[in-house]
């Protein structure tokens, strides 16, 4: 077993426990935690059978329908409607079970609901276990744009079983899997020296490969969110490596299932180091490693890859990258990096370079 605290020393402080057979454990944990309070579970419908020991115990459980439909004002009225008709009180846990769309909006009704219930995450495919379980971050999309409504709202405690990932399609380890090298690419080459020999059992699911790839992703990321909880500073932003062409390319892709949020990010990381490469700020042989590594794990690595992709400019998708509510003041800023674990933030950018690794894709 593996537990990172986040936010240690601080109001908001909780554990992360990641072990395989988590879930079949859960509920004396939370006993042991909590004392026995009343459990509202919010469970992802390709998720529930995982679930079962904890749906017996629940007062109340809503099935979310899968996917970014669950991430809207209709869904999440829907589950605040069933908390409040089964009496939810300020006593009462809320129980995110399911990937990133159940965490935000669970985690959303928790921090709304009554003004604020506490709540537990328990991640059910690789890339909310590495990423969205552990910081804070909830919310819904709006019609303007995705993740644009919300609340930071730190969950209690977050119960990460690799073992629930026996049912994730390939391909969601894969785009997972782009989020747990980004660690590695933003400060950590050990690990991607780590990942270079071991990511292919990683996705295989191999149970001790999975546990510490997981445990140092979440390492990494408890790490990054105690120093900038809430974004203020440059710090919180690294975790964004990528992000700003991942979230170009997602919207011109309608954020269908063309192109899933996690090989958005892996082509968008390509074009980083492409970039950084570029403006001579990182070498071209770290820029190649880190471009084949992802290409070995079956990753998109260029606009190129992505299949059914609309024919739009390069000027068009630099527009979209400084619409993203990333940028400051309407100037474009991003993350590059100097080499592998070298990633820092920057607003002084190359468009000319930009423009020209946006058009050979
Ligand atoms: N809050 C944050 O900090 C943060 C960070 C990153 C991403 N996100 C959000 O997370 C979402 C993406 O998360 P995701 O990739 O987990 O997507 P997801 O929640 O849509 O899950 C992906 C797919 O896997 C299915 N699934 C879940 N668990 C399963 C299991 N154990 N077995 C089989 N199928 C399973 C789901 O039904 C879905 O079809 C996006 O909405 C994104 O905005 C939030
Ligand atoms: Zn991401």
């Amino acid at each position: 077993m593996t537990r990172v605290d986040v936010l240690p020393h601080t109001p908001s402080a909780y554990p992360v426990f990641i072990e395989a057979g988590a879930i079949s454990r859960a509920l004396p944990v939370i006993a042991k935690m909590f004392g026995n309070r009343r459990l509202f579970l919010v469970v992802d419908r390709n998720a529930q059978s995982h679930a079962a020991p904890i749906i017996a115990a629940a007062e109340r459980t809503v099935v979310l329908e899968p996917g970014e439909i669950s991430k809207t004002w209709m869904a999440l009225g829907k589950t605040l409607d069933q908390f409040l008709a089964a009496r939810i009180d300020r006593q009462s846990l809320v129980i995110a079970f399911g990937g990133g769309v159940t965490g935000d909006h669970a985690g959303f009704a928790a921090a709304i609901a009554l003004r604020g219930i506490d709540f537990v995450q328990i991640p059910t495919t690789l890339l909310a276990q590495v990423d969205s379980s552990v910081g804070g971050k909830t919310g819904i999309n709006s019609p303007h744009g995705k993740n644009l409504i919300g609340a930071f709202h730190q969950p209690k405690l977050v119960l990460i079983d690799p073992a629930a990932l026996s049912t994730l399609p390939d391909r969601e380890m894969r785009a997972g899997y782009a989020e747990v090298v980004k660690y590695a690419f933003i400060g950590n080459e050990k690990f991607f020296d780590w990942l270079e020999k071991n990511g292919r059992i990683v996705l295989a699911k191999d149970a001790a490969a999975l546990e510490h790839a997981v445990a140092v992703s979440v390492q990494s990321k408890a790490a990054i969110v105690e120093k900038d909880e809430r974004e203020t500073g440059d710090l919180r932003a690294l975790l964004n490596f990528g992000h700003t062409f991942a979230h170009a390319l997602e919207a011109a892709c309608e954020y269908d299932r063309r192109l899933l949020h996690g090989e958005a990010v892996a082509v968008g990381m390509s074009l980083a180091f492409g970039l950084s490469a570029r403006m001579g700020l990182c070498s071209m042989n770290d820029a190649e490693r880190a471009i084949a590594h992802m290409a070995a794990m079956g990753l998109p690595t260029g606009i190129s890859m992505i299949r059914d992709f609309p024919p739009l400019p390069a000027a068009r998708l630099m527009e979209m990258m400084a619409g993203d509510k990333k940028a400051r003041d309407g100037r474009l800023r991003m993350v590059l990096t100097r080499g592998i674990g070298r990633a820092f933030v920057t607003s002084e950018i190359d468009m000319d370079a930009l423009a020209a690794v946006l058009e050979r894709g």
